[in-house]
């Protein structure tokens, strides 16, 4: 029998491409999804790349009756923790929904593992815990200090889960802070289906190539950086999805723990470079415009990812052409997202 993981979020971005690299590794995704920024076409699509559909139960972490009733009807070997509000300017307007959905119903879902005894957590974590300390490479034992109601919720549940590991034996837990995914599944099938405007880099740039927006706003030219836009690093989704089924094994193998751990490429890309290698990619030339800085935006920072080597044995495996390359398929074969079905 392969493990059952539930995967709360599952029907996600991310989410969906962690159960494919789940299937591929011999385990059964379980998926719960409230489905409020997803659709259930992504995990008919999951059945289409693996030849195993998840089993999806609609619901919202928040549901106690639900969890019970999922922990009591199968052994769970793990959770991979996914589901959250991710909008960071949405999180500033309305900060009591974003800490309701993402800490109450984080600590919704622990209690839940709590009386399921279930002991064994992937947590989705960020880069944005860290905030502004005035570094460019992020390292997990740096100062956290989250600019926004979105990571100081990511934060407050980095630090519950380290009281709870503490509290009570046989926790395994890994908080892995994600930098910034971009790209989708190779087979074009899967991928970031945004609600509304693009908020982040890469669905801009599809859209703008499929033709829904007219051209990219490169936000600041100004920046103290080699040519003047902002530098992030961008890590495959399906580097980033491997890195869950390596943190996986290695806490169903090892000793309980709670591991904090960075998932990034290491190497920081500027906006136009990104673009450039969109255009590679895409072979013409797409509408830009520097505008003003965005607010909130910082110059650069990139990952040190040196302690998930160290630890998992894992490391990206996809560059930037790869992420622009499968961006543009899956955007190019489903240009209104999974509504284009
Ligand atoms: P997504 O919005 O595509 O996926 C999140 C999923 O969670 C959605 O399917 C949504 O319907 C579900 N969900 C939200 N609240 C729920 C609730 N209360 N109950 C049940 N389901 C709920 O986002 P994503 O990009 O796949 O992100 C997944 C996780 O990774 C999130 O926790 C996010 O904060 C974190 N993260 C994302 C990024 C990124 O750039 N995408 C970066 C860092 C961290
Ligand atoms: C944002 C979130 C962060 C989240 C991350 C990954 C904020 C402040 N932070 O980070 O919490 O973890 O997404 O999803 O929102 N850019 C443009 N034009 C665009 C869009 C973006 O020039 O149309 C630039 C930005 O100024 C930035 C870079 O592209 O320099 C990346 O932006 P984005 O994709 O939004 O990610 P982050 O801001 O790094």
């Amino acid at each position: 029998m392969n493990p059952t993981i539930l995967v709360t979020g599952g029907a996600g971005y991310i989410g969906a491409h962690a159960c494919v690299t789940l299937i591929a590794a011999g385990f059964t995704p379980l998926v719960l999804d409230n489905l409020c920024n997803s659709s259930a076409e992504s995990l008919r699509r999951v059945g289409r790349i693996t030849g195993v559909e998840p089993r999806l139960i609609v619901a919202d972490i928040r549901d106690a009756q639900a969890l019970d009733a999922l922990f009591a009807a199968q052994p769970v070997a793990a959770v991979m923790h996914f589901a959250g509000l991710k909008a960071v300017g949405e999180s500033t307007r309305d900060p009591l929904r974003y800490h309701d959905n993402n800490v109450a119903g984080s600590i919704g879902l622990l209690q839940a593992m709590q009386r399921a005894a279930v002991r064994t957590l992937i947590f989705s974590s960020s880069a944005t815990v860290y905030g502004e300390p005035g570094f460019e490479q992020f390292r997990e034992d740096m100062r956290c200090d989250p600019v926004n109601p979105y990571g100081r919720g990511k934060w407050m549940i980095e630090q519950m889960l380290g009281d709870l590991a503490a509290s009570e034996a046989g926790w395994r837990i890994a908080a892995l802070r994600y930098f910034n995914p971009v790209g989708a599944h190779a087979s074009g099938l899967i991928g970031e289906d945004p609600r509304g405007a693009p908020d982040n880099l890469m669905p801009a740039i599809t859209q703008v190539a499929v033709g829904r927006l007219p051209k990219l706003r490169v936000f600041g030219g100004d920046w103290p950086t080699p040519d003047g836009s902002g530098v992030r690093d961008y890590i495959h989704v399906m580097d980033l999805a491997e890195g869950h089924v390596a943190a996986l094994r290695h806490l169903l193998a090892h000793d309980p723990t709670l591991l904090t751990l960075n998932l990034g490429s290491g190497h920081g890309i500027s906006v136009l470079q990104m673009l450039r290698a969109f255009e590679q990619v895409l072979g013409r030339a797409l509408p830009c415009e520097i505008v003003a800085r965005r607010p909130g935006d910082i110059a650069a920072y990139w990952a040190d990812p040196t302690l998930a080597a160290n630890v998992l044995g894992w490391r990206t495996q996809r560059d930037l052409h790869a992420m622009c390359r499968d961006a543009w398929r899956w955007q190019q074969a489903n240009p209104r997202g999974y509504a284009s079905a």
